[in-house]
């Protein structure tokens, strides 16, 4: 352990750790004075005894504005690691899904139960579904996590994508290769592909979604005719500073390759960079801190306008995968419907809920659970909340009284056949819209 290491103890809510803001800003941290060499990136001797090692996440040649890459300054360089075996992928599925068939149906689920036995966060992963193929970069994994114990001994990597980590209960503590984030409850982190981190739960239990993403890096979406400032703001995203581990003990590190769990036993810790710099890391963000902008006239506008962080595609405006989340806004709309419309999309939607309650459903859609609206798959308003929007005064409301979020996907999602036969999995969703009459009598 080093004195720059922190303690779960002292972070109760995160607040007392030291992060570098802006989204993909070129971010200089050193743990200790001096760790990274000023003026070149590959001195012929790094600083202090230290290994340099480049990490990419874009090909060397991508357009500038899009391309990450880090430095890192490192006690002994990631090559030097005994071989890699094949481990139980536990409950963890990768794309191409092909072991259901594709179901038009509408699901949803109950929240996954926490676990009886102890599972730490890898272990608690469980995969409902997704899309493309790991092998391509295109796509998307979606997974349920549900731990009850920190990962002591190991740590974890995804080579086949970026984590996207969305807690729903219990906040969590990323000690990662480029310091440590703590997230909770109305956060999310994210992981770029290829990092080690390790999560520990300082309130022992924790539970939320993950979008594995396996296509382009999320970024944050043009903003257009909106301007310069809205929605989610580049300063608010938090990378970590600069902290290692000299941990000369074994640790298992488990790496996610081409849809299959690999772990090597080192005899060290490989969270052990002194500095880096760069713009591709690790960060959090607080949802709460998300600008939701929204029609002021009439009509609800398309969710889109709620986009956190978009993974383009190779099509304009077509994303592999959208992060969209549904925060507390007013609703002020004339003659107008204003919970979410009566739609088929081209687009695939799975939700979440973090809390409260979701505008469009009245009951059933809770903290922890999820839907799957598939594509074309025809949703909206359960009874409920049609009789009651169709009957409202349209008085300025404020809508705050919960936190849902999106993971919209460019191709269907194929679920598991663990998620399709899930006990969490609700039986008769559809007789949410039952109850919807006609009203039509010329
Ligand atoms: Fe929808």
């Amino acid at each position: 352990m080093t004195s720059t290491e922190i303690t779960s103890t002292d972070i109760p809510d995160g607040k007392d750790l030291a992060y570098l803001s802006g989204f993909g800003n070129e971010h200089t941290s050193e743990a200790v004075p001096g760790a990274v060499p000023a003026g070149r990136n590959s001195p012929q001797r790094a600083p202090l005894g230290l290994y340099a090692e480049q990490l990419s996440g874009t090909a060397f040649t991508e357009p500038r504005h899009h391309n990450r890459r880090s430095w890192l300054y490192r006690i002994r360089p990631s090559a030097a690691h005994p071989p890699f075996r094949r481990i139980a992928n536990g409950r963890l599925r990768s794309a191409p899904f092909t072991q259901a068939e594709p179901d038009p149906n509408r699901l949803r689920w109950s929240p996954l139960p926490l676990p009886q036995e102890p599972a730490d966060f890898v272990d608690g992963l469980v995969t409902v579904g997704g899309n493309g193929d790991v092998l391509r970069r295109e796509g998307i994994g979606i997974h349920w996590y549900a731990a009850n114990r920190s990962m002591d001994e190991r740590v974890f990597s995804s080579s086949d994508g970026e984590l996207l980590i969305v807690p729903e209960r219990g906040r969590l503590l990323l000690r990662t290769e480029f310091g440590v984030l703590a997230a909770g409850p109305g956060h999310v982190a994210l992981v770029p592909r290829g990092v080690r981190f390790r999560v520990e739960l300082p309130d022992g239990e924790a539970r939320g979604y993950v979008c594995e993403n396996y296509g382009q890096p999320f970024r944050l979406p043009d903003l257009g005719p909106i301007g310069a400032n809205g929605l989610a703001n580049a300063r608010d995203f938090m990378a970590p500073v600069a902290a290692y581990e000299d941990r000369e003990e074994p640790v298992e590190v488990v790496n996610k390759f081409g849809g299959n769990l690999w772990a090597a036993e080192y005899g060290h810790s490989p969270l052990d960079v002194v500095g880096w710099h760069g713009n591709l890391v690790p960060y959090v963000y607080d949802l709460r801190r998300f600008n939701v902008l929204g029609s002021v006239s009439y009509d609800h506008p398309d969710p889109s306008i709620y986009t956190v962080l978009t993974s383009p595609s190779d099509t304009p405006g077509l994303a592999n995968a959208d992060f969209v989340v549904f925060a507390p806004r007013w609703l002020v709309g004339e003659d107008t419907f204003r919970p979410p419309y009566f739609h088929r999309n081209v687009m695939s939607e799975f939700m979440g809920l973090v809390e409260g309650a979701y505008d469009a459903k009245a009951e059933g859609f809770v903290p922890g659970g999820a839907s799957l609206h598939n594509m074309m798959s025809a949703h909206g308003p359960d009874r409920t909340t049609f009789d009651r929007a169709s009957a409202a005064e349209l008085v300025p409301q404020k809508v705050d009284d919960g936190l849902a979020f999106m993971f919209e996907t460019r191709w269907p999602v194929v679920a598991t056949p663990e998620a399709l036969g899930a006990e969490h999995l609700q039986q008769d969703y559809d007789g949410v819209w039952r109850g919807l009459e006609r009203h039509f009598r010329p």
